[in-house]
């Protein structure tokens, strides 16, 4: 997709997916801070006009309309940001907003406020969470861009050193492999979004690996920056463009709804995901049955690095925090291995406290019969 020139433009599929990610994640994560806080804050710094040629919403109005639902439930407070830097598309966001928020009774909109910018949202976004008091508590920042990359390090930075903060950036690696090489202002560019030059290393790489080195490089990034967690999902836009939405929390808690959206999202929307850990790289598509063959190769690497196997907690907390799978799938597919003789495991039924080996540690077992899904 080219940058629209036009104040509103069609949605293009990859936008239908990542608010479908968008919704089911905040439908996860606003009820947990709000039952736990008085005020939570929802930040984005390219929002958009709020709604598409189709009439469909944008990413701030699909976000409302999540928050109040959840607001309906607590009687707690929520505050929106919204900065968008083209004039009329910040208008339209107004005349989006106010539409929402007329849907909805009055008391429910004088707890879910709403303030929009015009502007270019740095540094105004993080002054405006600074001045309201936003900074330090549960904070959730978008910063959808066309994929720059513009968003500066020191931004990302200021947000990771705030305990309970999340964002999830849009990247484009292909601005930066085709343009920076000979142009010095571009490499500039990229040193600002990286915090570093080390990302220029892309320079030396074949075209095979660029992408996947730079996304891994921009995770980095926002680990260094202070988020020790981070979650990627790739999309291609309608003109075969690859952007990264890379995810970056300090909370397991984040990071394992996350995935939960990320394994319920459309998979007609065509997202697709490589996990890092899966040694073939294979992309993944979204299916309502998900194929979990890497993740049992990744188990099976896991098992076996260790002489005395792992128990199902520790490969479940292993595949929350180093894959892009969900720990409830570890269960089934134990007992699947351990039906096939790929693993072993102690006790037979699996829970979490089982202890899961690879054969050659138990050469005389076999394949134990197989086990009804109860305890899950
Ligand atoms: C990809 S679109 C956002 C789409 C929106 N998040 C959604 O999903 O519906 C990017 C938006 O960022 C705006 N924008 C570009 N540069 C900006 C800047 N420096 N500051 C604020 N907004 C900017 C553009 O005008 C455009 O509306």
């Amino acid at each position: 997709m080219a940058v629209p020139k036009k104040v509103i433009w069609s949605r293009d599929p990859h936008t239908a997916a990542k608010h479908d990610l968008l919704r089911r994640y905040l439908s996860a994560w606003a009820p947990i801070l709000l039952s736990r806080h008085d005020v939570i804050t929802y930040a984005e710094g390219f929002s958009g006009p709020g709604i598409y040629e189709g009439g469909e919403p944008g990413s701030p109005v699909v976000a409302y309309d999540v928050f109040a639902g959840a607001l309906h439930r607590y009687p707690k407070r929520l505050r929106m940001v919204l900065m968008e830097e083209h004039k009329q598309r910040a208008e339209k966001l107004c005349e989006q907003m106010g539409l929402a928020q007329a849907r909805r009774p009055s008391d429910l909109r004088d707890r879910l406020s709403v303030d929009v910018r015009e502007g270019d949202f740095h540094p105004a976004l993080i002054q405006k969470l600074r001045a309201t008091g936003s900074l330090g508590k549960p904070l959730f920042v978008l910063l959808d861009s066309y994929g720059g990359p513009d968003i500066p390090y020191s931004l990302l930075r200021d947000l990771a050193q705030q305990p309970s903060t999340e964002v999830m950036v849009t990247f484009a690696p292909s601005f930066l492999t085709r343009f920076a090489e000979r142009d010095l202002a571009h490499r500039r560019r990229g040193d600002a979004a990286f915090g570093g030059q080390e990302w220029q290393n892309v320079f030396t790489k074949p075209k095979s690996d660029k992408f996947l080195f730079l996304r891994d490089q921009y995770k980095a990034t926002l680990r260094r920056a202070g988020f020790s967690h981070t979650l990627q999902f790739e999309m291609l836009d309608e003109g075969g463009r690859l952007l990264y939405l890379i995810f970056g929390t300090s909370h397991a808690k984040g990071l394992e709804k996350m995935k939960d959206a990320l394994w319920g999202v459309d998979p007609s929307h065509g997202v697709r995901y490589r996990d890092p850990k899966d040694p073939d790289q294979q992309q993944l598509e979204l299916a309502l049955e998900p194929n979990t063959a890497p993740l049992r190769r990744i188990l099976l690497d896991h098992i076996s690095a260790s002489h005395a196997g792992r128990t199902v907690e520790e490969l479940q907390a292993y595949t929350l925090l180093e894959t892009v799978f969900r720990p409830a799938q570890v269960i089934n597919l134990i007992r699947q291995m351990r039906y096939e003789g790929v693993v072993l495991t102690e006790p037979n039924g699996v829970t979490k406290k089982t202890r899961v080996t690879p054969p050659t540690s138990h050469p005389a077992a076999g394949p134990a019969a197989p086990e009804q899904d109860t305890l899950w």
